[in-house]
């Protein structure tokens, strides 16, 4: 093949704040320091299937750094699942597109799904590397995705913001945060915010141990409580949101008033959080390096503060979902806060 000299990026999945940060990592890399042309990929692989894309120039990656969702749009298109009128020919015309725009390798940026999908590419023998991004931080193999950081910051400010209109009213206030079958949104914003109660999906809850937990508080003339669930526990199929759910159980069981709040897509979208900006480039400047090196069919990770990366065949599909035996949760207990599953009365 001789050197890559054209590469290829694209975002797949749900948004998250750094995506921008990503592209401009791989592509200012890619032609500054290698002398690559860099195309971008319209709405992930929808861009891909449909033939949809545009050079990007160095200049077109200025001022993308702070911006939040991504310049190259995004879809939740699954080109391996034989649906719509396009069927089982995706993957054929991916790679037929793949070989007209002159591709010598293409980056996905993307979470679960994406990776899932960069892997079947790579086993039908395209070259490709896979950039981790997501609120949820759920991918496998890595310990942190971008998107996360800034997802915290969001959910622990409204957070914050609970703990006085809760105190004005002596009211328990719910808040429901995202991170699909995964808590680590939810254990993180809530240790930030100072949730008193915080559940996750990895755990298992028992309304009466939180009911139990929160007259206790009442008795100890706590003046209100917080509760913080991920949107991934469980809950009755009837029932709409996992939180309202909760409040509605904690109000019927206490007897104390008790609201909602489903924070909802506020915690996808604006401006990556400075961490989040440096994860990203991180991420996408070692992308361009493994492709520098040939080293395709990986994707990039972060792996105890190191930037590195793991075989996508190792990630295809697989989720991080926490450990029950997590430090954060261990501190949590000790702190007295209630994870649903156990309180000491
Ligand atoms: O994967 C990120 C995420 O924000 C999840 O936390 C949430 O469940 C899901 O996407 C919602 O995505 P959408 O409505 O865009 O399909």
């Amino acid at each position: 093949m001789g050197k890559p000299k054209r590469i290829g990026i694209l975002t797949a999945g749900g948004d998250c704040p750094g995506i921008n940060a990503a592209i401009r990592g791989v592509g200012k890399t890619a032609i500054v320091s290698h002398g690559m042309e860099v195309i971008g990929i319209a709405s992930g692989f929808s861009g891909l299937i449909h033939n949809e894309f545009e050079v990007l120039s160095e200049n077109a990656l200025s001022g993308i750094l702070t911006l939040g969702g991504t310049i190259l749009g995004t879809s939740r298109e699954k080109p391996f699942k034989k649906n719509g009128t396009l069927g089982a020919d995706k993957p054929k015309l991916i790679k037929k597109h793949y070989k007209e725009m002159g591709l010598d390798c293409i980056v996905c940026i993307g979470g679960n799904g994406t990776q899932k999908t960069a892997a079947l590419l790579a086993e039908e023998g395209l070259n490709v590397i896979g950039i981790p991004k997501t609120i949820d931080n759920d991918v496998f193999g890595t310990d942190f995705t971008f998107g996360f950081d800034s997802a915290v910051t969001i959910a622990t400010e409204a957070i914050d913001r609970l703990h006085t209109t809760a105190n004005s009213h002596k009211r328990i206030m719910v808040i429901e945060l995202m991170g699909h079958t995964a808590g680590w949104l939810t254990l993180y914003a809530g240790m930030a915010g100072g949730g008193d109660v915080i559940l996750i999906p990895e755990l298992g809850y028992d309304i009466k141990v939180i009911n139990r937990y929160l007259l206790d508080r009442a008795y100890k003339k706590k003046p209100y409580s917080i509760v913080v669930v991920a949107e991934g526990v469980e809950k009755p199929k009837e029932e709409l949101s996992a939180g309202a759910y909760i409040a509605k159980m904690i109000e019927k069981g206490t007897r104390i008033e008790t609201r909602t709040t489903i924070l909802g897509y506020v915690q996808r979208g604006g401006s990556p959080s400075p961490m989040d900006r440096i994860l990203a480039t991180r991420f996408g400047s070692h992308a361009v390096q493994l492709i520098a090196e040939e080293r395709f069919g990986r994707m990039v990770t972060n792996k105890d503060g190191k930037t590195s990366s793991i075989s996508l065949k190792e990630v295809g599909g697989k989720l991080s979902l926490i450990p029950t035996d997590h430090s954060l949760i261990t501190k949590a207990r000790a702190l007295d806060i209630c994870m649903g599953d156990y309180c000491k009365f």
